[in-house]
């Protein structure tokens, strides 16, 4: 797995191209109409509230469910013509993964390389539980595993088949914070040896923090795509400010053209800035007008509230 350079492993191909795709269930759309593009080295984030038709939308990417309308390719072949052969480099889970319980995390994956490949060596399985961190676990049975440790040998378990892109149905569902944070990190590295991403995900953080690339589901629809940092751009960035002397604070915030919307009641002190550049100019100006600052926490509000006017639907900020 690691004997390719990243580039090297990059596809020319796009990974996902989707058009027009429709899936009604009960001629009531669960997916209307979703353009989706997965360029090759995205991590790319389905972001929508329950209900939205993600996982629906990822049955289809995996030829698990006919679409009603509209094609999916991978990597340029279509399930609907080219049939499995559509799904090679391609690994995935929907929902959640399919560990047996009573087995341990090695069973469960020597089983899988099995069935798929007709058996890997043991070196290709110790390579991959190392991978998700899993090799000391290893013997232990999955019914013993935290919500954290199964979605990674379910990551594991996609690794095994040496996937160029894979597909993710809400891997941080019920995973505590630190899973989280072991969860973007080795999507980060995933993503370093070359594989595609696609992860859905109701939890607007978790997408924010390990994504390039956002597309918003609401109602079947899609209601935003583009890149991440264009997306928090457009909502703007909040930051709550404490300091020693908060009028002296407000009017260097004022005073300064990259910071706007500045409010400042009850000793609270809140202001929008545009980008980092805007943060750090506002920082060197505290600074010099020698106020004690205190502390700089972010509010994530401003995204959520964003995507609240693109869907008209809350959407959990954390789990
Ligand atoms: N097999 C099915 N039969 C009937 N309705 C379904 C089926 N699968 C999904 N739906 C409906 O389609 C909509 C989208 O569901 P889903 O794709 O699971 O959303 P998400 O994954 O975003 O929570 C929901 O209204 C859901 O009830
Ligand atoms: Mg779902």
């Amino acid at each position: 797995m690691k004997v390719l350079s990243r580039q090297a492993r990059l596809p020319h191909e796009a990974p996902i191209e989707a058009r027009g795709l429709v899936k009604r269930y009960r001629d009531v759309p669960a997916v209307d109409g979703v353009d989706l593009t997965v360029q090759p080295g995205d991590i790319y984030g389905f972001l929508g509230p329950n209900g939205a038709g993600k996982t629906t939308t990822l049955r289809m990417f995996l030829g698990l469910v006919r679409p009603d309308a509209g094609s999916v390719r991978l990597f340029g072949r279509e399930a609907a013509k080219d049939g499995i052969g559509a799904l090679q480099g391609v690994a995935g889970f929907i929902e959640e993964p399919r560990l047996y319980p009573y087995l341990n995390g090695r069973e469960n994956l020597q089983l899988l390389a099995a069935f798929d490949r007709g058996g890997q060596g043991e070196a290709a399985i110790d390579e991959v539980l190392e991978m998700v961190e899993l090799r000391d676990r290893g013997g232990d049975r999955v019914s013993e595993y935290s919500q954290g440790m199964r979605q990674r040998l379910g990551i594991a378990s996609c690794l095994v088949r040496q996937p160029r892109l894979l597909l993710l149905d809400e891997p941080a569902n019920g995973v505590d914070p630190a899973g989280l944070r072991y969860m973007r990190e080795l999507l980060g590295r995933l993503s370093d040896e070359g594989i595609t991403i696609l992860l859905s995900s109701h939890l607007l953080a978790e997408v924010q923090q390990v994504c390039t690339r956002v597309a918003m589901i609401s109602r079947g629809r899609i209601v935003y795509e583009g890149g991440m940092d264009e997306l928090t751009r457009a909502a703007g960035r909040r930051y709550r400010l404490e300091a020693a002397d908060i009028d002296r604070a407000a009017r260097v915030c004022r005073s300064l053209p990259t910071v706007d919307d500045v409010r400042s009641d009850h000793g609270e002190l809140s202001f929008r800035v545009d980008d980092d550049d805007g943060l750090e100019a506002l920082v060197a100006a505290l600074v010099d007008a020698r106020v004690g600052i205190r502390a700089l926490i972010p509010e994530t509000d401003s995204l959520e509230r964003l995507f609240f006017e693109l869907t008209d639907e809350p959407v959990a900020v954390t789990a």
